[in-house]
């Protein structure tokens, strides 16, 4: 499989003459690959259940022209933020086509997405009374989503190592939070009535079996909702959580084998949601980020030094994890090129200042001061986490479809960092 970067074609020179023009480091968005990515994901879903559709995670990656692509390849808007919600509005969503999920949702933002028509999925209680407080004035009773949690779904998924608790968010099944809110939503009707259920239950999850049986935790909770208060739901939405090859095949632990297709994954719950019984059939909603957007992007940084460190030679590079987030969690494959030569074992650092940013060992040939790195698959979690510790953020370029290069974002200057201080101690 071509890797973004293989199928932009850019050679030493190419990449020189953007870095002359744009700063280094760079982060390159190809829209073919995006599209690429888009279609891949929705025909397989539209395979696996017709009435289906997909609403791409903003989070993932916020940049405009990214969200604009997608939204005109046909994905919808899955916000976790005022913030997002904004922004999807800004570029030409409308209310219908948003999914409004994340744990903290101001009254404001709520009744303004109410209005707009958009899908909420309820995260907690407070969140319920407080649409509910509302409501009983608004001449439309609000239809609304519960975000469902299982600790059982969560047991099956990977411990992270950093103590993520895949279950905190939303209403829990298994301990009965989630039927209770349904039946606090019903005894405070008609105001209220809840029609979809949401279950984003992991991430970057390898196992098929984990959707699967989320789908099945859901649609059981469904069909419970509606033999119990008579609300059918109109929609299952599965949330995000795929694995992305290219850096998983990179994992130490596993091999790119161990990952079934995304047919095996979409058919698994497709499967689950055709087989289920309800009034009428529900449609299934994904929303993937990190499949869509990873590949997409590179990243251009410039060797800064090269020190020796016994056997290994240390790469200092112009960016830095604050520029890359992901560049000390993910492994990411970096090369060199126009330098031919053997390969050297190398440790490529950013030059945040911090010992730890150290982005992993690497056999690269020998480079010196000025060369160039690109590391790929960098298009999730990258751009909308970074931050400006120590520097400015770079420059976001795009090629078009038609190979047209263009500014995505320009590099951020010290004055757009500085000028929301204010000046002046007592
Ligand atoms: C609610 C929700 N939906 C979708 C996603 C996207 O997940 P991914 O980028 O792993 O596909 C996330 C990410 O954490 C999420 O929290």
């Amino acid at each position: 499989m071509q890797s973004a970067y293989e199928k932009t074609q850019f050679n030493r020179q190419q990449i020189e003459k953007m870095l002359d023009e744009f700063g280094s480091p760079l982060f390159i968005v190809s829209e073919r690959d995006l599209r690429e990515r888009y279609g891949v994901f929705a025909d397989a879903l539209l395979r696996s259940y017709e009435h289906s559709a997909v609403a791409y995670s903003f989070k993932t990656n916020y940049l405009r022209k990214v969200c604009e692509t997608l939204k005109n390849e046909g994905a919808r808007a899955e916000v976790v933020s005022g913030f997002e919600y904004g922004i999807a509005r800004n570029i030409g969503y409308s209310g219908k086509d948003i999914i409004f999920n994340g744990p903290h949702k101001t009254e404001l933002e709520l009744r303004e997405a109410l209005a707009d028509g958009a899908t909420i999925n309820v995260d907690c209680m407070e969140e319920l009374e407080m649409i509910q407080s509302f409501a009983r004035s608004g001449a439309t009773p609000p239809h609304i989503g519960l975000r469902l949690s299982s600790s059982k779904v969560a047991r099956m998924t990977r411990p992270d190592g950093r103590g993520a608790l895949p279950h905190r968010f939303g209403f829990n099944i298994e301990n009965g939070d989630a039927l209770k809110a349904v039946r606090w939503t019903k005894e405070h009707g008609p105001h209220i009535r809840t029609i979809g259920y949401h279950i984003h239950i992991a991430v970057d999850e390898p196992n098929p079996a984990v959707f699967v049986r989320a789908a099945e935790s859901a649609i059981i909770f469904a069909q419970q909702v509606e033999r119990e208060v008579g609300y059918a739901p109109t929609y299952i939405d599965m949330g995000g959580g795929f694995v992305e090859a290219e850096l998983w095949e990179r994992k130490k632990d596993l091999a790119s084998a161990a990952i079934p297709s995304l047919e095996v994954f979409l058919g698994g719950v497709g499967a689950v949601v055709r087989g289920a019984r309800f009034s009428s059939p529900p449609m299934l909603i994904f929303e993937p980020g990190r499949f869509i957007v990873s590949r997409s992007t590179v990243h251009i940084t410039r060797v800064v030094s090269v020190k020796n460190m016994g056997t290994r030679k240390l790469l200092t590079v112009d960016s830095s994890l604050s520029i890359l987030p992901t560049a000390t969690t993910r492994r990411h494959k970096i090369s060199a090129p126009g330098i031919a030569g053997p390969l050297v074992k190398s440790i490529v650092a950013g030059a945040s200042c911090m010992a730890r940013d150290v982005w992993g060992d690497y056999d690269l040939p020998a480079v010196r001061a000025g060369d160039i790195l690109v590391v790929e698959n960098c298009g999730a979690y990258s751009l909308s986490r970074s931050s400006q510790f120590i520097t400015p953020r770079p420059a976001v370029v795009w090629i078009s479809i038609d190979g047209i290069i263009s500014l995505a974002r320009r590099a951020e200057t010290p004055e757009d960092i500085t000028r929301l201080d204010i000046s002046g101690g007592r």
